[in-house]
């Protein structure tokens, strides 16, 4: 890894991995699904990582605050803050499908300063600290170059939370017929590293946390890569509404959004009538 990342990232580096190396022992054993809502799961696992993740955060830096996903906090206003995925993709991990990660997030006061995300069924650790670049298992990742949304691979998420109110179906088919294909692969940090990495030319979503964020927005921007909210505003760390991309279809991505939020020249969804 670039010496640069000397600060924070070994000591997230190792947390992250210890955290996804439990993971993967719950992921061979099946875990029960238990229900936070409707169709919003948690398992033990995100139970038993995040207590993990926590008490390691603690006893190296005790003045940080946290910010767990199932629970955990510190709340002392500190400058520094950490956000904490035990485990993001927890409807894949708890259905056997092994896309799903841990996501480290470090703010000092109110801004992005370090990001770890480790994928255990990869093997893969990324990593970035501002100003220092971004990387996968120690070498230096860019977002790619794709010129134009036609030529794009891009990713979305659906929320399980209020899933009813959510309009993203109408961008999913609209970006779908504009572009090489969309996926919805189910965690939204794997996909913003995917970004990073330049597996993905962009993404969005609607509604995530910034224990779903913190880690993958970071990695984006060190990699090149932009970051905004849907009008193509900065994005803060508690903005719950994200297009992150490789910069350079993200005018085109913004135009599509602001003409689908508007109605305009809208590709009407087939009548599903027809195929009866
Ligand atoms: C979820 C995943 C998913 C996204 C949801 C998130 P979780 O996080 O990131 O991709 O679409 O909005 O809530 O619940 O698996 O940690
Ligand atoms: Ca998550
Ligand atoms: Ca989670």
């Amino acid at each position: 890894m670039g010496d640069s990342l000397n600060e924070f990232v070994p000591a997230m580096s190792e947390i992250a991995r210890e955290a996804g190396a439990l993971l993967m022992d719950y992921f061979r054993q099946h875990v029960k699904i238990e229900y936070k809502g409707e169709a919003d799961l948690v398992t033990v696992a995100d139970r038993s990582s995040e207590k993990l993740i926590l008490e390691r955060i603690r006893a190296r830096w005790p003045d940080h605050d946290i910010v767990g996903e199932e629970g955990g906090r510190v709340e002392t206003g500190a400058d520094y803050r950490w956000y904490v995925d035990p485990l993001d993709g927890t409807t894949n991990f708890a259905h056997g499908y092994p896309v799903f990660c841990v996501s480290l997030g470090l703010t000092w006061r109110g801004e992005r300063k370090a990001g770890v995300l480790y994928d255990p069924t990869r093997d893969e650790l990324f990593a970035a600290e501002r100003g220092k670049g971004a990387y996968l298992n120690g070498q230096q990742i860019r977002v790619s170059k794709t010129a134009r949304l036609n030529e794009s691979l891009v990713a979305t998420g659906f929320p399980s939370y209020k899933r009813h109110k959510n309009p993203n179906i109408f961008f999913y088919h609209v970006v779908t017929l504009r572009s090489h294909g969309v996926r919805r692969a189910g965690s939204a940090a794997l996909d913003l590293a995917s970004v990073a990495s330049g597996r993905y030319d962009g993404f969005w979503e609607f509604n995530l946390n910034p224990w779903d964020t913190s880690a993958g927005l970071l990695l984006v921007e060190e990699a090149g890569g932009k970051v905004t909210g849907f009008r193509g505003q900065s994005s803060a760390v508690t903005d719950r509404d994200v297009v992150a991309s490789n910069g350079v279809i993200h005018e085109e991505l913004l135009e599509a959004f602001e003409q689908i939020l508007e109605g305009r020249d809208l590709e009407p969804l087939p009548d599903p009538k027809k195929y009866r």
